[in-house]
């Protein structure tokens, strides 16, 4: 590679970088252009002078973009089966999440399933961690980059200060079940669009009433707006207990804020240990401790 490349092919990364992306998607480089031509009937060896003396002088042709804008490439093996219509991809989790007679059922449900699509481009799913039986349920919001990496919940920094203010209050994952709103990764780590979160609900909505807990905590503004349908931000819901039906029975349920928030926001954290102190509390109270 010559250092004019070298030098290219760094700034395009930290472009891509700064862009957010830090997740390949295919196995393979997809060289668009190439695509293009082809399917044009032009091979990139006999593009026309144009393509050739802009590509030697080291700039794209005037047309490369718009090109790469009208002719998309192929789609990957996992990309094939046409996406579900999003009313239908909400049927269909309904339909599939009540299938499931168990935990593990669910799993491999979920698994299956090809209504949302960002298992296409996750690394894979993460379900859960933690003890089924526990009494208290955690939901966050969605899976980010070693959550994908590693496929358990709350495992990256977030994760780590999750694990602080749990032993806070003497519990530990195997006295907690974690979980999210949406079980994939959405690319970038951005928050999944109510769309997203609508296709994954019957699913969580079922873990929930499979794992039955006494106390359901939804950690963050998502998690509680899709779940226990505040309308209004974390700050006027967290702290506030309500009641939940899982389906099966009437349990109790609060938001609280999202870890990743009070990395950001740690004045927050004085607000956050009351809900957590508001927590044991009510765990002590239904173990009748
Ligand atoms: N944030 C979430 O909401 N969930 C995770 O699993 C990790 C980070």
């Amino acid at each position: 590679m010559n250092l004019n490349r070298a030098s290219a092919a760094r700034d395009l990364l930290a472009f891509y970088v700064e862009a957010g992306v830090d997740t390949a998607v295919g196995e393979t480089a997809n060289d668009l252009l190439s695509n293009a031509l082809s399917l044009r009937g032009e091979s990139s060896r006999t593009a026309p002078e144009e393509n050739r003396s802009s590509a030697k002088a080291g700039v794209a042709s005037p047309h490369a973009n718009e090109v790469r804008r009208s002719i998309p490439s192929p789609p990957t093996e996992r990309q094939k089966a046409a996406p579900l219509a999003p009313d239908a991809a909400v049927m269909a989790a309904r339909e599939a999440a009540r299938g499931a007679a168990t935990l593990e059922e669910l799993r491999a449900i979920l698994d299956g399933f090809e209504g949302c699509a960002l298992k296409h481009t996750a690394t894979q799913l993460v379900f859960a961690d933690g003890n089924p039986q526990a009494p208290v349920m955690f939901v966050g919001e969605a899976p980010g980059s070693e959550e994908d990496r590693q496929g358990l919940p709350f495992v990256g920094r977030s994760g780590k200060l999750l694990d602080r203010m749990l032993a806070a209050i003497g519990l530990d994952r195997s006295s907690v079940y974690i979980a999210n709103i949406v079980p994939w990764r959405p690319p970038g780590n951005r928050t999944p669009t109510p769309q997203e979160a609508a296709i994954c609900l019957p699913f969580v909505r079922r873990q929930i009433e499979l794992c039955d807990p006494d106390i359901l905590v939804c950690l963050g503004g998502p998690s509680a707006q899709t779940l226990l349908g505040f309308k209004e931000g974390i700050m006027k819901s967290r702290g506030r207990w309500l009641t939940f039906h899982t389906g099966r029975r009437d349990i109790r349920a609060m938001a609280t804020f999202h870890p990743a928030y009070l990395l950001r926001t740690p004045l927050a954290k004085r607000l956050a240990w009351r809900d957590f102190l508001a927590i044991k509390k009510a765990l002590a109270e239904v173990s009748g401790a």
